[in-house]
């Protein structure tokens, strides 16, 4: 194990080069004029996975390719025939993303985006932290094994896709196909935060999601609000009468049905959180906000990550340009994300809000509702023996007691490797709450870096069980 340690603390300011060739790419998975560049990304990555002594291909799709790559057999098994199932090396499957959030507004940006720079033992970029930095720290543990001869106690399959930041539409499809060739008995994701770099942490939840978009259409055209406005009913008036309904004085969701499945809190679920410290002041600050809000009787932090939300992500109406235009708009509409928690299902809860809606919205106005994305949430058990593995690895690398986490956010795929691969997910994330994922200067610590190796190269033996004393030590 020390050879593969050192192997690390020696080559990491290549390491470092090496995340800022990655960063470079423009790999905005949204935007069209970016094809080309995930292409270059993801040939990069393939070669890059070559490099380092794994197997590796570029997979298209019909969308972004996807990277495929994983260990050769040992050397000592190479001649034998593949032994009967059940008798099989452990196989773990690392899935990462290489396609990064739109980097606009380009202004706010205190170094360009694409144009890697280190600043305070941070490297800024946009995917710096989600997720190149977190994918590269895998794939440098497994080459610190593979270069310096030290034996992997399992087989490993790495898939880094380039679609997560839009939906992962390809990768169910994938998944299906190479069913056979990733047949494994976890999968391991860094996609997710730490509370700081002395509260390593293993994420046991993820919320999940229901999008869709709500248009209130009102004259069949923009009309003159002078000749006509008072007449008729604004859509944009009606629409914030219609979505101010939404919440009641607590901040609850008045939804009917929006809470049914909703399960409480555990006192053990609610003992963990606390051991992260809060400071409310230094994150009102933090959000540049006068004051925190949110459903009351929760914590900040359960707010965040268990309980359900509906959240208006962009409102649209009327006229948007420079100056003043005197007009009552033909239309009104909002994009929202509601965030779903264990139990709740996008469609019931999607059938709820149109009910809702339908119920409330005047007869002035003629009502649209329009379903996009949803995905349930993701609950794994935190004690499960991989689980506890992990938690080891965490603890050795980083030197503190791992934190056991819910999170907001949202990985839909996680759902896919249950359903179609059979296997739970252990997430294990390597960003720090001030990396600024999908905000400008989104940034990756570099120390984080170096950790996050280090806990992927104990990992894979923790995880194989073939640790010397750590029964004893642990016990
Ligand atoms: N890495 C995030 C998800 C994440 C962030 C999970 C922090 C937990 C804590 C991921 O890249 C992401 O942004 N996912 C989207 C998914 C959506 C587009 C379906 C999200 O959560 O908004
Ligand atoms: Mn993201």
């Amino acid at each position: 194990m020390n050879v593969v340690l050192n192997y690390l603390r020696a080559n990491q300011k290549r390491f470092v080069q090496e995340l800022c060739d990655y960063v470079r790419f423009p790999s905005v998975s949204a935007q069209p004029a970016h094809g080309e560049d995930m292409i270059r990304c993801a040939t990069w990555l393939v070669k890059h996975c070559k490099q380092i002594g794994l197997q590796a291909r570029l997979c298209p799709t019909d969308g972004h390719p996807v990277v495929f790559a994983k260990t050769p057999a040992p050397v000592a098994l190479r001649h034998r025939k593949p032994s009967k199932k059940g008798t099989r090396r452990p196989h773990f499957m690392v899935y990462g993303h290489y396609d990064v959030q739109p980097p606009e507004p380009f202004g706010l940006w205190k170094t360009p985006p694409f144009e890697p720079t280190i600043r305070h033992r941070s490297l800024f970029g946009r995917g710096a932290s989600d997720n190149k930095g977190q994918n590269l720290a895998h794939l440098k543990a497994v080459e610190a094994y593979l270069k310096t001869g030290e034996e992997l106690p399992c087989d490993l399959t790495f898939v880094i896709e380039g679609e997560e930041e839009v939906g992962s539409n390809s990768l169910a499809g994938f998944l299906q196909q190479h069913r056979a060739a990733l047949d494994c008995d976890a999968v391991i994701v860094s996609d997710t935060g730490m509370p700081s770099p002395k509260h390593p942490a293993l994420t046991y939840a993820l919320r999940g999601i229901a999008a869709f978009e709500i248009t209130l259409r009102g004259p069949n055209r923009d009309l003159h609000s002078g000749i006509f406005g008072g007449s008729v009913q604004n859509p944009a008036t009606a629409l914030a009468q219609l979505l101010a309904k939404v919440h009641d004085a607590n901040g609850r969701v008045a939804i009917p049905g929006f809470y049914r499945a909703v399960v409480k809190l555990s006192d053990f679920e609610r003992k963990q959180m606390a051991r992260v410290p809060f400071n409310g002041k230094a994150y009102r600050k933090f959000l540049g906000v006068p004051e925190l809000f949110g459903e009351r009787g929760f914590t900040p932090d359960e707010q965040r990550t268990s309980r359900p939300t509906f959240e208006i992500n962009g409102l649209t109406s009327g006229y948007q340009g420079e100056g003043s235009k005197t007009i009552v708009p033909a239309w009104a509409s909002a994009k929202i994300t509601a965030r779903l928690v264990p139990n709740q299902k996008p469609a019931q809860i999607i059938q709820a809000v149109r009910a809702f809606l339908l119920r409330h919205c005047p007869p002035t106005v003629a009502l649209e509702i329009q379903s996009g994305h949803g995905a349930e949430a993701y609950l794994v058990s935190p004690r499960s023996a991989h689980a506890q593995a992990a938690l080891r690895a965490l603890r050795q690398a980083f030197g503190y007691e791992p934190v056991l986490l819910r999170e907001g956010g949202s990985i839909p795929i996680v759902n896919q490797f249950k359903t179609i691969l059979g296997a739970d997910t252990l997430l294990l994330g390597l960003a720090l709450p001030d990396d600024n994922a999908h905000s400008p200067n989104e940034k990756f610590d570099l120390d984080v870096f170096a950790k996050g190796q280090q806990m992927s190269a104990r990992l894979w033996r923790e995880l194989a069980g073939k640790v010397d004393g750590y029964m004893s030590a642990y016990k």
